[in-house]
């Protein structure tokens, strides 16, 4: 059978088990693209994309918003957490695709984004032609259409970096990147979030020859430890001397390409020392890493709706730039013949909105060394 040929009757057995299911429309749920991308859609499931609606932290925040400024406020939110809901003009959220978040075929219909206007814009194109990184893309399922974007920072910026209405910038993960070593590197967002491994871009009986491989769309920022772990280092040096001790911590954003904390000004990177005598006697020192923003009148603000809306101008940026290495300087009564732990422990804080402890904080690294 030639090439061809071969495609073509792949190409009827595959019109036929997707007749069999469920059919693919200008606008799917991400089930439907499982039906080929199966491993795509499972990393993807494991992300805070697909959870960007369905979270009860933001389903709060919605409600909270809503009390507080109207129910117009809702279009603006969903504009980045549920961006099929504004796409599909579903604001009462009925449909499947709003409660999927940030899903498939939001960025898989995107052509160019703008990064030149006030916001970044995406431009989408709903039709059964997707587009992606593949330029040589075989899929008798669907038309693919390649896309540069996708291989560019850009197709994030929509989302990662926004003004609010008073012209205040309240998310700027994508600038941060840009000023960053990364940026004019051009080492974009995808190399550290969306890593290439071996596998199946879609099911093996519908797959041209060769495999190549896949790009994990899990998307690790914050909520992985291990993304955590990889970003920050913690260097800890304590000298005595007499009855006092110093204690000397740097802390280095190695491998974030923006900011740490970046994204919402609510998250924090908290670093706590504390000396501990073998008596029990424990004292603690702290500092916090976080941009904190203050509404037009002055007044802090601590609640993701308020950043999001009222945001006005910033009270203190104390954050890790990328590549930024912070060089603190704490000193303990530290008595001499009494044994003492010297600990430094690096916490990273999401959200005062959390229900629970663990939404709300996580230990990222610890360090600690005993003095007789
Ligand atoms: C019936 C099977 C099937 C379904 C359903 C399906 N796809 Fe595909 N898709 C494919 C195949 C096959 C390819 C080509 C893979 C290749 O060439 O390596 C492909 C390629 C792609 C590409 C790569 C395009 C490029 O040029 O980079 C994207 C993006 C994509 N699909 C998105 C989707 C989305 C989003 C959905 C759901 C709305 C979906 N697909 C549903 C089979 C399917
Ligand atoms: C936040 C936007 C976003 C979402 C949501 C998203 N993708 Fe992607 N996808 C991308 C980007 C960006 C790439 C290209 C990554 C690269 O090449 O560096 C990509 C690549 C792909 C490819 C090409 C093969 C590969 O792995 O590079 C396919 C197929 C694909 N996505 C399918 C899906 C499916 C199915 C879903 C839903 C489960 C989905 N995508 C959700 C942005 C997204
Ligand atoms: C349509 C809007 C949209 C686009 C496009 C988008 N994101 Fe997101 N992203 C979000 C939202 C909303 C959240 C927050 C979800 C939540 O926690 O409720 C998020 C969260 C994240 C997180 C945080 C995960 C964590 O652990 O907290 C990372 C990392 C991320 N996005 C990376 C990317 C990258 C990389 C791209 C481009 C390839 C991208 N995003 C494109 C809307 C978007
Ligand atoms: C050099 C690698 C690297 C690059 C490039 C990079 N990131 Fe990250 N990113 C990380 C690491 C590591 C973390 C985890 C540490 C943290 O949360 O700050 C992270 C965290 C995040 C988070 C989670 C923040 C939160 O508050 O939960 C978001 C969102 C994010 N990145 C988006 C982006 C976007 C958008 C781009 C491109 C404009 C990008 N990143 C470029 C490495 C990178
Ligand atoms: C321009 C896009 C955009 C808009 C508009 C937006 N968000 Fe978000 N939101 C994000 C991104 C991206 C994150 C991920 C946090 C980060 O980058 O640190 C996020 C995070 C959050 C979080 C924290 C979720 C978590 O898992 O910690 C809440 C809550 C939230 N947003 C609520 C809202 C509400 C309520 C509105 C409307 C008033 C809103 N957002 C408007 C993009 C947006």
């Amino acid at each position: 059978m030639s090439v061809s040929l071969f495609r073509f009757a792949l190409g009827m057995t595959l019109a036929v088990a997707a007749s069999a299911q469920a059919r693919l429309h200008p606008i799917s749920s991400a089930e439907v693209c499982g039906q080929c991308h199966l491993s795509i859609v499972e990393s993807w499931k494991e992300s805070a994309h697909s959870h960007a609606m369905d979270s009860r932290l933001f389903q709060d925040a919605l409600a909270a918003a809503e009390a507080d400024s109207g129910a117009a406020v809702r279009g603006t939110c969903l504009g980045c957490h549920a961006p099929l809901a504004v796409q599909t003009g579903d604001m009462a959220m009925d449909r499947k695709t709003t409660w999927e978040g940030v899903t498939c075929d939001y960025c898989h219909s995107v052509r160019t984004v703008d990064t030149d206007s006030a916001n970044p814009r995406a431009r989408a194109e709903f039709s059964l032609a997707k587009s992606g990184p593949l330029k040589d893309a075989v899929s008798s399922a669907h038309p693919t259409v390649y896309s540069p974007v996708h291989v560019s920072s850009a197709i994030c910026a929509p989302c990662h970096e926004y003004k609010n209405g008073q012209g205040f910038p309240v998310l700027t993960t994508f600038s941060e990147w840009k000023a960053s070593r990364y940026g004019k590197e051009n080492k974009n967002c995808q190399s550290c979030h969306m890593a290439a491994q071996a596998g199946k871009v879609a099911d093996a009986r519908f797959e041209r020859e060769p495999t190549t491989s896949i790009n994990i769309h899990r998307m690790a920022g914050s909520r992985s430890v291990a993304q955590l772990n990889r970003a920050v280092k913690l260097k800890m040096d304590v000298a005595r001397d007499g009855g006092r001790a110093k204690v000397t911590v740097d802390v280095s954003n190695i491998a974030a390409g923006h900011s740490i904390p970046t994204g919402s000004p609510l998250r924090q990177l908290i670093l706590d020392v504390s000396a501990r005598t073998a008596d029990g006697k424990e004292t603690h020192a702290k500092k916090i890493y976080a941009r904190t923003v203050k509404d037009a009148a002055g007044k802090v603000l601590d609640k993701e709706h308020f950043v999001f809306m009222k945001s006005a101008g910033v009270m203190i940026d104390s954050r890790l730039t990328a590549d930024e290495t912070r060089h603190e300087v704490f000193t303990f009564d530290s008595p001499v013949g009494t044994s003492t732990e010297f600990k430094a422990t690096l916490s990273y804080y999401y959200s005062p909105f959390a229900r629970d402890k663990a939404d709300q904080r996580v230990t990222v690294v610890t360090k600690s060394q005993r003095f007789r």
